[in-house]
């Protein structure tokens, strides 16, 4: 049977649309990992922020405030001797609730990043872990991993295990010896029993994961969209001007000699040692025009020589009858 095959021009065209497609899949995945990559050192600057504010709150002891009431650990009111009956009351936040809060300010806020800080023994039930941090806190505790995350749904989630440290076990540690605002405040059932070096729980962080196509105006600008189309019409010139022309005109040359008309092959101003390999084809081409030519006039010699000595019998063969 016959092999019946697609033009160069096609067969081309869809080995470009291949390559195009296989680059577009690795592009999507180094996008992706370099997005992966951005996101976690965004959830690992949160972390470093609310560890610099939690370690900011403990180097300051604990952080006084006036008149807040809504929620703190201890309350102290002073009495200014003139005004005596004028008391001021101050309330303290440690370094936890001062961070929950701050946590709290940011989830209201406009700021895409979440955290929270929990812990699979919590002191304030509202610190529970979700099922991601669950998993987290798992991962987290064999004193291991510096760091876990995940993508849930559309979300990048990260977490970063805390440590307790000496001054933690003042209220992390039995219940008995916690101070007594903690218990008054927390109960003496949850949050304690930690010793030094145990892992405290987790710093989570959420951020909500953006859609790479919904964003590809970002990626794709207009410079970017015409470089890619520049380098595909380059390389579409380059098939056709430098394979698929020559090679229709050597081809209509090479039916032209197969039919013994007169071919004129263009290859005056080729360097004979020319690399290029259409160069060659186009060189060969015309040593075999020029052959052929040879060939042509030496059998068209030759036919004349023979009907000359055809001629030159019947006229002797007249000559024989008449004598
Ligand atoms: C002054 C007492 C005190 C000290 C010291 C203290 N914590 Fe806490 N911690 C608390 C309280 C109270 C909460 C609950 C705050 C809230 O309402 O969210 C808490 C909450 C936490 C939580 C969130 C989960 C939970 O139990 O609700 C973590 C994690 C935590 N502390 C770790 C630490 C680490 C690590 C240190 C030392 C660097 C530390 N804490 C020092 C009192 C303390």
């Amino acid at each position: 049977m016959a092999k019946k095959r697609l033009s160069i021009s096609v067969q081309f065209l869809v080995i470009l649309a291949i390559i195009m497609v296989l680059n577009g899949v690795v592009f999507y995945y180094m996008l992706k990992n370099v997005y992966q990559q951005e996101l976690k050192a965004q959830a690992q600057t949160v972390v470093a922020n609310v560890e610099a504010f939690g370690t900011w709150v403990a180097n300051n002891g604990r952080v006084w405030v006036k008149d807040n009431p809504k929620s703190y650990l201890g309350k102290v009111s002073v009495v200014d001797p003139e005004f005596p009956s004028q008391a001021i009351h101050f309330y303290s936040k440690n370094p936890a609730l001062a961070q929950r809060e701050f946590s709290e300010t940011v989830a209201a806020s406009s700021s895409p990043a979440k955290f929270r800080m929990t812990s699979t023994n919590v002191m304030n039930p509202n610190n529970a872990p979700d099922s991601f941090e669950r998993r987290a806190l798992a991962a987290v505790g064999g004193n291991t991993l510096a760091e876990y995350f995940e993508v849930v749904g559309n979300d990048y989630r990260y977490a970063k295990p805390v440590y307790h440290n000496a001054s933690c076990i003042a209220c992390h540690g039995d219940a008995s010896t916690a101070p007594a605002d903690v218990i008054e405040r927390y109960g003496r059932n949850n949050g304690f029993g930690f010793k030094e070096g145990d892992v405290a729980g987790i710093i989570s962080v959420t951020i909500p994961q953006r859609n790479l196509f919904s964003g590809a105006v970002s990626v794709f600008g207009l410079i970017e969209v015409l470089a890619i189309g520049a380098s595909v019409l380059l390389i579409l010139w380059f098939v056709r001007q430098r394979i698929i022309v020559p090679v229709r005109t050597i081809t209509s040359m090479a039916e032209k000699i197969s039919k013994g008309e007169s071919a004129d092959v263009a290859s005056i101003g080729i360097d004979s040692n020319s690399k290029n390999e259409i160069d060659q084809l186009t060189l060969a081409t015309n040593r075999m025009a020029t052959s052929f030519g040879l060939a042509m006039k030496k059998m068209n010699e030759s036919r004349k020589a023979a009907q000359q000595a055809i001629r030159v019998a019947k006229t002797l063969k007249a000559q024989q009858g008449k004598e």
